[in-house]
């Protein structure tokens, strides 16, 4: 019971600090420009309530949005390898420029790299 949660290791401020980064370059990389809305205040403000429960924190997404579904509410965009790539590598470079690391880090983007390969939901177009 004296177990802190990773959540709790990482802290609030860091992982908003975090997420805020995150968007700052999902609003910048093309792979991802075409299927974001062009305002992503709203998208993170959900992201943060959704990562502070992955973490082992409160379970804010939950209580304002319901269970995540995550693939489903994800269904309708598409997501093919290379944008989850793309995801991938936006989050890589936002624990970068917060200075996350360690094992904290490692434990926190490996189970992104999980979820993220649970979202593709499209084959890459041949064109
Ligand atoms: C929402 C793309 C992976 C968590 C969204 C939205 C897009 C998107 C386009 C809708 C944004 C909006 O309309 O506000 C992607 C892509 C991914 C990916 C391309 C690459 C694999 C992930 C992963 C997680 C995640 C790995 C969690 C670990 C969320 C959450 C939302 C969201 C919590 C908000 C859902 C809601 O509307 O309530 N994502 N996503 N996504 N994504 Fe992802």
């Amino acid at each position: 019971e004296n177990m802190s949660t990773p959540f709790e290791v990482i802290g609030e401020e860091k992982l908003h600090q975090l997420i805020d980064a995150f968007y700052s370059k999902v609003g910048q990389h093309p792979d991802l420009v075409p299927i974001f809305p062009n305002d992503l205040s709203e998208t993170a403000r959900k992201q943060k309530q959704f990562m502070t429960q992955f973490l082992g924190g409160p379970s804010l997404y939950t209580e304002e949005h319901g269970h995540p579904m995550l693939r489903a509410r994800h269904m309708p965009f598409e997501i093919t390898e290379t944008r989850a790539k793309a995801w991938l590598s936006c989050m890589n470079e936002a624990m970068d420029e917060v200075g996350l690391d360690g094992m904290l880090r490692e434990y926190f983007y490996s189970r992104l790299v999980l979820t993220a390969e649970h979202m593709i939901n499209t084959s890459e177009k041949e064109d």
